[in-house]
């Protein structure tokens, strides 16, 4: 039989990342020592009290379905880290959890955007945000930040797009790919546009533990009841407590929203897994000490790693504020050669990266931006001292 898919499935693009983590898991299986700098997830344990949790869950029987956006408790817990760390006052009716904040992320574009819709997103962007606005109908404009202006967010940039399809306009500070945290003056620039506009605001704020050298992460939505009116803040305990595969991301903002997200929610995955809800309670209201030694190691290996990249001649790299990625400029090297010939953009500089030298990188041109390329340090410290020194090799070895 033929099958024919859908033009959604046709035009979706799988994930760059993991793209890029499939070749270099292939070379490793393969016998290769490959230095895997493309990972979007931190490289530590899950807190031990967390794993504890879900343990104590599964003995308790706590193995069936639950309320389909998650339990009372685990909407609690949520409701209590959003006061604690973020000033932010929410009832039970207006937090769900789902099944990561990508899946969050989902359900905000299902329940708001109608075929031409569109909503504004700052590049470099994560490339998922492209890829679900599109497959739901709507359309994603993108707004350039400049590597001179620390890829911050302005109102300058995103006024200028505006239109009367605009929806919504998706900040995620800190960024991923970038780290740039948006500074205060300019968040509050974006959100009195937003109001003046009658636009949403989606706050993705999946890296708000990690920030760096002083700066504090600050929610949109508790700059004024106005704004939060507006906003809806996703968040995830994936990136902040080492959780990615526990699968748990939630959402806080007007109970319109979130009970249309909470609709579809019931018609598509149900509840998020029922033992890594009672894990995430135990992250957000547990100990925050594994959060805190986490930053510091992060911080320890960006400052390392930046040092490095920029004493190679040619690469510039940008002092990420947030998260754990660095974007640097390889532009410098397009037009120079490999022995398979010029590199011209930022796919074949990782695809000289990961064969000539066994390192794995994530190519810029999927996060908005053909310049660079990401790196993540999400990965010990042992690795990232090979991984940059055969940067450094694998860049000197290219001929003008
Ligand atoms: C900016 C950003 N938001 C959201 C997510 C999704 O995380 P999760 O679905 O694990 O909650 C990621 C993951 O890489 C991300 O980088």
């Amino acid at each position: 039989m033929t099958v024919t898919l859908s033009s959604r499935a046709k035009n979706t693009n799988p994930s760059a990342t993991l793209a890029i983590a499939s070749s270099a898991k292939r070379m490793k299986a393969e016998g290769f020592d490959v230095v895997d700098f493309g990972l979007g997830e931190p490289d530590f344990e899950t807190p031990a009290h967390v794993k504890e949790a879900a343990i104590q869950a599964i003995r308790e029987g706590f193995t069936k379905y639950t309320a389909a956006g998650g339990i009372d408790e685990l909407k609690e817990a949520i409701i209590t880290k959003l006061k604690r760390d973020n000033g932010l006052s929410y009832s039970r009716a207006e937090v769900i959890a789902s099944c990561g904040s990508k899946h969050t992320l989902f359900n905000i574009a299902e329940v708001l955007l109608e075929p031409g819709d569109e909503v504004i997103i700052p590049a470099p962007y994560w490339v998922t945000y492209t890829e679900q606005i599109r497959l739901v109908g709507g359309r994603p404009v993108i707004v350039q930040t400049r590597e001179e202006d620390g890829f911050h967010l302005s109102r300058q940039v995103v006024e200028p797009t505006i239109t009367p399809r605009t929806k919504a306009i998706l900040v995620n500070s800190p960024c991923n790919p970038t780290g740039a945290v948006v500074p205060l003056e300019q968040l509050k620039a974006i959100a009195a546009l937003a109001v003046e506009r009658d636009l949403l605001l989606v706050s993705d704020e999946a890296y708000e533990t990690l920030t760096y050298d002083g700066r504090a992460h600050v929610s949109i939505a508790s700059l004024d009841e106005e704004v939060k009116r507006r906003t809806i803040v996703v968040n995830t305990v994936s990136k902040a407590y080492a959780m990615t595969g526990w699968r748990i991301g939630y959402a806080a903002g007007p109970a319109e929203i979130i009970k249309a997200m909470g609709d579809i929610q019931g018609q598509t995955t149900s509840n998020p897994t029922s033992i890594a809800q009672k894990a995430a309670i135990a992250a957000l209201l547990g100990p925050q000490d594994d959060v805190r030694a986490m930053v510091a190691e992060f911080d320890r290996r960006r400052r390392y790693l930046v040092g490095r990249l920029n004493a190679i001649p040619g690469l510039r790299c940008a002092n990420p504020e947030g998260a754990f990625y660095l974007f640097p400029n390889f532009s410098a090297f397009y037009g120079r050669k490999s022995n398979g010939g010029p590199i011209r953009n930022s796919a074949e500089m990782a695809t000289y990266l990961l064969q000539n030298a066994h390192v794995a990188l994530v190519p810029g041109a999927d996060f908005g931006s053909d310049s660079h390329l990401r790196l993540s340090y999400a990965t010990p410290m042992e690795a990232i001292v090979k991984g940059a020194d055969r940067l450094e090799r694998a860049l000197g070895a290219l001929r003008a």
